[in-house]
């Protein structure tokens, strides 16, 4: 396999509104992520990834993109963007910023220009149809909820939307909006190391827009069903690649839901569309057939199995990214967690897991301290599109005003999306004036501050894991090693060796509320990480005993 850059790199996924606010208008900005580098460099991240700054009405948050040449105001000036770049460029780190070309804002020019002219040149910028007897073209609801189509005003048509009706989808077979949109990536691309790519499977359309059977109370049906039945999206994917990505070297992580089960070297094999794609087989697991309210409980064995099982697929052909958490799911200690493991112990184990696997690990703002749901007290709390809708499905489906409240209070993206916890003071650090969205009421316990004190917090163990999967003698195995799964049969516990020619990493978790053990294939060489205080190890002759919610990380010599 060629080498490449950025395969050995630790990423952090950082949300600007959330992160730190410096000017006191309770919305984060540039300044608070330039102050906040050399904290980064210390955790050890290489590539930080900025979820949308730019110009925006923000009704999703920023991926309603006005003005893909602007910086939003919230967030600071072009310039202050440059020197963020510059200073990281000082540090060895890299910045991707996230590239949202599925959809744009409505109040974007190309779509002001195509409802002053509904037949002119850019209605064709985006899809513009007639509605069939009385109805939208489709049967489609979007991933917010609602018909996909929206009525042109003053017209017979409707426009197409897969998220809100303010973010209309771009008319990819349109070849002018192609240009416009490669020309824009190759400008960003002059000073970024490349882009992490959002909604992207969903820009092929099925021109004919045909119906499907409905799966929903509202008589409609998923607006991904198309995007699965429908083919096509990888000339798309290549006529990007090539014509921007591929020119620079760029590195590119894909936001992909519903590919074709076949698809993944294409995507991500020696010359995929992209660097590598998220791997959300975990998250995948709470899928709900009609939406959070009926998402299954999550339990460990089929959590277990779908990594387990997404890794000796994926490593086949190239890497995923993996996260435990983003912008858009809850928090994964309260979610992959059971309660007796929401602690300092559990979330160092689960951290250990996801950074130690094969891929390139994203850790999300706040995962380094161990950040946590909040708790939602009304509906009024929440800020998030999704989240207003979900509480609708819910009802609709009959569940009371608490049973939907509760749903909500797990489920919400807005989970990840409280401010970040720098300081036990006010707002958590976050800002002096009042914070966008509430703070967790967790801070006090929970924030950097405190952390940096205590050589055991989750902080120090997270650089200690960071540091480690890039260590001179261990970032080989770590980066290029085998994954292969180890124990899949003792309950509780997740575990897997990374091996290649020269080392056998053995990386073994238990989950589960009882102590286990575990009988070694060879003999332990050295022990290069354990989430005990005094860094030991329980191990008897070749039995290994692990307390509830233990990791350790240990050298055996090498067997087959
Ligand atoms: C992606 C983003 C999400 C956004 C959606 C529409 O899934 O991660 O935050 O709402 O796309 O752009
Ligand atoms: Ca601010």
């Amino acid at each position: 396999m060629e080498k490449k850059w950025w395969h050995d790199k630790v990423a952090y996924q950082i949300y600007p509104k959330s992160f730190l606010d410096t000017n006191g208008d309770g919305i984060g900005d540039l300044r608070g992520i330039i102050s906040k580098l050399d904290y980064l460099k210390k955790l050890g991240i290489d590539i930080i990834w900025l979820s949308p700054i730019y110009k925006s009405p923000f009704v999703d948050q920023g991926y309603d993109i006005a003005d893909y040449y602007a910086i939003a105001e919230e967030f600071g000036t072009m310039e202050e963007f440059d020197e963020l770049l510059a200073e990281a460029k000082k540090r060895d780190m890299h910045i991707i910023m996230d590239l949202v070309i599925n959809h744009c804002s409505d109040k974007h020019e190309w779509f002001q220009k195509a409802l002053a002219d509904p037949d002119g040149a850019f209605a064709d910028y985006f899809y513009f149809r007639k509605g069939k007897n009385g109805n939208p073209p489709s049967n489609y609801r979007s991933y917010f909820g609602g018909s996909c189509w929206e009525k042109v005003p003053g017209t017979d048509k409707y426009y197409f939307h897969m998220f809100a009706k303010e973010q209309p989808d771009l008319n990819w077979e349109n070849p002018k909006l192609r240009q416009e949109l490669y020309k824009m990536i190759n400008w960003w691309l002059e000073g970024l190391s490349g882009f992490r790519i959002d909604a992207i499977i969903n820009i092929k359309k099925d021109l004919n827009f045909p119906d499907f059977a409905p799966d929903g109370k509202d008589g409609l049906a998923s607006c991904w069903k198309m995007v699965e039945s429908v083919d096509g999206v990888g000339e798309l994917l290549e006529d990007l690649k090539k014509s921007t990505f591929e020119k620079y070297d760029a590195f590119t992580v894909g936001e992909v839901f519903n590919m074709k089960p076949d698809e993944l070297p294409e995507f991500i094999g020696e010359n995929g569309h992209f660097s590598t794609i998220f791997d959300f087989s975990a998250h995948c697991l709470s899928d709900g057939e009609h939406g959070w309210y009926d998402a299954p409980k999550l339990e460990f064995a089929k959590w277990r199995a779908a990594i387990i099982q997404a890794q000796l697929e994926t490593q086949k052909y190239g890497f995923k990214a993996n996260i435990i958490e983003n912008h858009d799911e809850p928090r994964g200690a309260s979610r992959f967690l059971p309660s007796y493991a929401q602690t300092p112990d559990g979330i160092k184990m689960l951290g250990t897991i996801s950074l130690l696997l094969r891929g390139i690990p994203f850790i999300y703002q706040g995962q380094e301290i161990g950040m946590r749901n909040a708790k939602w007290n009304s509906m009024e709390e929440f800020d998030d599109i999704s989240t207003k809708d979900q509480y609708h499905t819910a009802r609709e489906a009959g569940l009371s005003d608490q049973e939907a409240l509760e749903v909500c209070s797990r489920m919400s993206r807005d989970n990840a999306r409280t401010p970040m916890q720098w300081t036990s003071g006010e707002n958590g650090g976050f800002t002096k004036g009042t914070p966008w969205l509430k703070v967790n009421p967790l801070f006090k316990d929970v924030n950097v501050e405190a952390q940096e004190q205590d050589p055991d917090s989750v902080l120090n163990y997270y650089r200690k894991l960071v540091a480690l999967r890039k260590s001179d003698e261990l970032k080989e195995v770590f980066t290029y090693g085998e994954f292969l799964p180890e124990y899949e049969n003792v309950d509780g516990v997740m575990a897997f060796y990374r091996k290649d020619e020269f080392k056998c990493i053995l990386v073994a978790a238990n989950f589960g509320k009882d102590a286990a053990t575990i009988k070694l294939k060879s003999e332990i060489e050295k022990v290069w990480l354990s989430n005990r205080i005094d860094g030991t190890v329980d191990c008897e002759k070749d039995s290994l005993n692990l307390r509830s919610c233990e990791v350790v990380v240990l050298e055996l010599e090498n067997h087959k």
